[in-house]
């Protein structure tokens, strides 16, 4: 199967600062890839050497298999890209760019097409109004349908909800899973964790232009967090101790355990008076603590 992007040890840098410090990192085909990491990491940079809006410094871009560098024309009919600063369009209305934009592409009549997108992200009524004239909201969503006129493979997503009210960010996750699984490949850039822990078969964290750690987002939380076990008592056992005990409140004892180690291995090591234990909470780990306990393990 052909690779989406991929890319083999990838430098960039603006004059003394190295955004990129050789990123090697590739995408499966019809997966939503994350890519995370805080303000200043990278991921924008990465996604403009992809876009060739940007020149590698050194390294390798390749889209499906073929250089960034010598395929631009042919690979940007591959691409959609939604980018994270918000474009001024102006005096046009939306309906005018979208098939301005479909001409670029060199698809005539695409009337169909990008009327079943307005559709979609809610835009049908606004369609003849100048985009100057959107609201945030809206013009994130005309962004999103601009990039999908010329029906990309792989769609790249800069950070698509910042800045996004709750029920926007809703939809938006929605439609992102539709196109994925219609096929297409998805890279989403996000400090949101919650929304790479809801939509991303995989994330890759990234920080100050280095991998720090790729891998299912299952295994990450898995790897990187710790889970709580709350256990409440009818009568608290006095004097209690335990290296996994975290915090006691009224009658319930919070234990935080690795993720790996079983519930029944505590309970054995704990030798509670079972017909005290009113209730047993679990509590797994958050993506955003696995991407906390990374970044300061680290630095
Ligand atoms: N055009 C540019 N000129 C100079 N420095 C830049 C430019 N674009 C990005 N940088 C710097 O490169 C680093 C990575 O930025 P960026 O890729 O935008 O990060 P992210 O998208 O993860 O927030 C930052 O230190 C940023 O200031
Ligand atoms: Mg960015």
């Amino acid at each position: 199967m052909q690779k989406p992007f991929e890319v083999r040890h990838l430098k960039k840098t603006y004059g003394k600062t190295e955004a990129l410090k050789g990123i090697t990192l590739s995408m499966n085909e019809g997966e939503v890839l994350g890519l995370l990491g805080p303000n200043g990491a990278g991921k924008t940079t990465l996604i403009s050497i992809l876009t060739t809006v940007e020149k590698p410094t050194s390294g390798e871009a390749l889209i499906f298999g073929k250089n960034v560098l010598e395929n631009s024309q042919e690979l940007k009919a591959m691409i959609g890209i939604v980018p994270q600063e918000l474009l001024n369009h102006g005096f046009f209305s939306i309906l005018e760019v979208l098939e301005f934009h479909s001409g670029y592409y060199g698809l005539g009549s695409n009337r169909e097409h990008i009327l079943f997108l307005l559709d979609r992200l809610g835009l049908l009524p606004h369609k003849d109004k100048k985009v100057r004239e959107l609201s945030g909201g809206m013009k994130r969503r005309f962004l999103i349908a601009k990039a999908l006129v010329h029906k990309p493979k792989l769609l790249l997503l800069d950070e698509p909800t910042a800045g996004v009210d709750i029920e926007l960010r809703t939809t938006l996750w929605k439609f992102v899973e539709e196109l994925n699984q219609s096929g297409m490949s998805i890279l989403l850039t996000t400090h949101y964790l919650e929304e790479a822990e809801n939509l991303c078969h995989r994330v890759a964290i990234i920080h100050q232009g280095e991998t720090k750690k790729i891998g299912p987002t299952r295994e990450l939380v898995h790897d990187l967090t710790q889970r709580c076990v709350d256990i409440s008592f009818a009568q608290v056992p006095s004097q209690m101790t335990h290296k996994y005990l975290d915090q006691q409140k009224q009658n319930t004892l919070t234990f935080k355990i690795p993720s790996k180690m079983q519930l029944g291995e505590l309970m054995t090591e704990l030798k509670f008076d079972m017909s005290q234990v009113t209730d047993i909470k679990i509590r797994e780990g958050r993506l955003e603590d696995a991407f906390l306990n990374l970044l300061n393990q680290r630095s």
